[in-house]
C-alpha cells in the first residue's frame, strides 16, 4: 500500500496573512486541496495523513468533509521531525509518499512514474534541474551519477551552492526505513532542524537503491512561500487549462484572461471572450458564445447559447439557442428552455421560462413559472416577497405583459392574456382578453410653461 503523507504544519510567514498558507486559494481551491486530490488520484484507498500545526482547528474544520487523517506537530522542528509525528499512524508494511501542502501542482502522472520506477525496497525521489536553484536543497551525486545525499542551501559549501539539480522534497519509501532512521536524526545543522533530507545519505550508507524521476514541468514542484509565487502558479495553472480547452476545440480570445476555478467541460466551437470566470462545474455546449466579463458558476448551457457581455449566471440550466444579456443576472434555480431571450438589466431567480419567451429589459422574475411564447415587457416585476414569505407567479403560454407591470404573487395569468402597461395585478387573470388595473386619469395643461433657468446676476 502507498500511504500519502502531506506536510502542512508551517505557518507560511512570508504570506503575511492571518490564514495558514495551505488555505490560500489557487484556482479557487485551497492549496492543500490540490495536494489531497493528487494523493487520492494515485492512492484512492489510503486516506492521506496530514501533518498540521498552525491553526490546525481551522484546517480540520475546512477539510471536515474530506477523507483524510490529521496528525498534530506542536512545534515545527523540521521536516524530519514532522514525519516522525506521523509514525504511529503509519502501517509498518506500507510505503510512504511524502508530499507538501504548499506544493500544489504536483501531477498524478509524475507521481505515477515515481511509483513505477521505484521497487518496493528502494527509495524513490524527484529531482529537478533549475536555472535558479536558490533556496532549495541541492542533490549530490557520485562520479557514477548516483544520488548520494542532499545538502540544504544554508549548509552548502561554495561548490555545492553551484549545483543546479535540486530536491523538490517528494519521496517514496518504506515506512520501516523511517521507523529505523528518523529517531536517529540530528539537528546539528545551520537551521537547528531535524532534516528529512538526511535520510538520503543514510540510505546510501545502508546500500539501499535510490531512484530518481524528473517532473515534466518545474511548476509541478514549485512551492509557494509568498503571494508572488502564488500568482505565478495561478497563471501557470490557468494557461495549462486554457491550452487543454483550445486543443479540445474552444476558441479563447486571450488565454491570459480566462479563469477556471473549478471544471469546464466545453463542446466544439465554443468562443470565450476576455475575462470569463468559470466557477464550480460548468458545461458549455457546442457553438456557444460567451461574451466579455461573464461569470458562470455551476451552469449548464445547451448548444448555440449566446451569453453577452457582463452577465452573471449561477446554478442554472440554459437550453440551446438562448440569448442572455448583456448585463443579465440569472440566479440559482433558474431553468430556461430553448430560444428564450433574457436581456439587459433583467434578474431571474428560481424560475422556469418555457421556450421562445422573452424578458428583454429591466425586469425581475422571481419564483415564477413562465409559459411558451410569452413576452414580458420592460420593467415588469414579480412581487414575490411579502416581507415574510415568498410566493409564486404563474404565467401561461402566449401571455403579453405590458411594460412596468407589477405581478403581486401569488398570482396566475391565464394563457393568451394581455396585461396593459403600468398595471398592478393582484388577482388571478383569466385566459385571453385584456386586463388593466385602475389608472390615474391623464390630463394635459395647455397653459403650462417650463421653468426657465435663473441667471446668476439676478439672484
Ligand atoms: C525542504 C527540504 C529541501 C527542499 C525543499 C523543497 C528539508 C530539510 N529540506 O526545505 O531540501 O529543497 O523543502 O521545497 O526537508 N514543515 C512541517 N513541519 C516542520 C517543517 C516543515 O510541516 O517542522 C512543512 C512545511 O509546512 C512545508 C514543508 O514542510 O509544507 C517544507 O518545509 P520548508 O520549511 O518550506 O522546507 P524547506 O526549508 O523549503
Ligand atoms: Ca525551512
Amino acid at each position: 500500500m502507498i500511504q500519502p503523507l502531506i506536510l502542512a504544519a508551517g505557518q507560511g510567514t512570508r504570506m503575511r496573512s492571518h490564514l495558514p498558507k495551505v488555505l490560500h486559494l489557487l484556482a479557487g481551491k485551497p492549496l492543500l486541496e490540490h495536494v489531497i486530490s493528487a494523493a487520492l488520484s494515485i492512492s484512492p484507498d489510503a486516506a492521506p495523513v496530514i501533518i498540521c500545526g498552525h491553526q490546525s482547528d481551522l484546517l480540520r474544520q475546512i477539510f471536515s468533509q474530506h477523507n483524510v487523517r490529521w496528525v498534530e506537530q506542536q512545534e515545527q522542528l523540521g521536516t524530519g521531525h514532522a514525519v516522525m509525528q506521523a509514525l504511529p499512524e503509519l502501517d509498518s508494511d506500507a510505503r510512504v509518499l511524502v508530499l507538501y501542502g504548499d506544493v500544489p501542482l504536483i501531477s498524478p502522472q509524475t507521481l505515477k512514474r515515481l511509483i513505477e520506477v521505484t521497487p518496493k525496497e528502494a527509495i524513490g525521489m524527484l529531482t529537478a534541474v533549475l536555472p535558479h536553484p536558490k533556496g532549495y536543497g541541492r542533490i549530490k551525486r557520485d562520479k557514477a551519477g548516483r544520488v548520494v545525499g542532499i545538502v540544504e542551501e544554508k549548509d552548502t559549501s561554495i561548490e555545492e551552492k553551484a549545483i543546479n539539480e535540486i530536491n523538490p522534497g517528494i519521496y517514496l519509501l518504506p515506512v520501516s526505513y523511517l521507523q529505523a532512521w528518523l529517531p536517529e536524526l540530528s539537528n546539528k545543522n545551520a537551521q537547528g532542524e531535524y532534516y528529512l533530507t538526511d535520510i538520503i545519505a543514510r540510505a546510501v550508507k545502508e546500500k539501499i537503491q535510490i531512484h530518481d524521476v524528473q517532473p515534466e514541468r518545474h511548476e509541478e514542484i514549485e512551492g509557494i512561500n509568498n503571494r508572488i509565487q502564488l500568482a505565478h502558479l495561478e497563471r501557470f495553472y490557468q494557461r495549462e487549462y486554457a491550452e487543454k480547452l483550445m486543443e479540445e476545440g474552444v476558441t479563447i480570445y486571450d488565454p491570459a484572461r480566462l479563469d477556471i476555478r473549478g471544471e469546464l467541460i466545453a463542446g466544439k466551437d465554443v468562443i470565450l471572450d476576455v475575462n470569463v470566470i468559470i466557477e464550480g462545474r460548468v458545461v458549455i455546449g457546442s457553438g456557444c458564445k460567451i461574451g466579455p466579463n461573464v461569470v458562470l458558476r455551476n451552469v449548464h448551457l445547451g448548444e448555440q447559447v449566446e451569453v453577452r457581455a457582463n452577465s452573471v449566471i449561477e446554478d442554472a440550466r440554459i437550453a440551446s439557442h438562448c440569448i442572455i444579456g448583456p448585463f443579465a443576472r440569472i440566479r440559482p434555480g433558474t431553468e430556461l428552455a430553448e430560444h428564450v431571450h433574457v436581456g439587459n438589466f433583467v434578474e431571474v431567480k428560481n424560475s422556469r421560462i418555457a421556450d421562445n419567451s422573452k424578458v428583454n429589459h429591466l425586469s425581475y422574475i422571481g419564483d415564477a413559472e413562465v409559459g411558451k411564447h410569452v413576452n414580458v415587457g420592460a420593467g415588469t416585476i414579480t412581487c414575490n416577497y411579502d416581507g415574510a414569505n415568498k410566493h409564486k407567479t404563474t404565467i401561461g403560454d402566449n401571455v403579453h405583459i405590458g411594460s412596468d407591470t407589477q405581478l403581486v404573487a401569488p398570482v396566475t395569468i391565464g394563457a393568451g392574456a394581455t396585461i396593459a402597461a403600468g398595471s398592478t395585478i393582484v388577482r388571478d387573470v383569466e385566459p385571453a382578453g385584456l386586463t388593466l388595473s385602475h389608472r390615474i386619469d391623464q390630463r394635459s395643461l395647455k397653459a403650462w410653461k417650463r421653468p426657465e433657468k435663473v441667471k446668476k446676476e439676478e439672484c
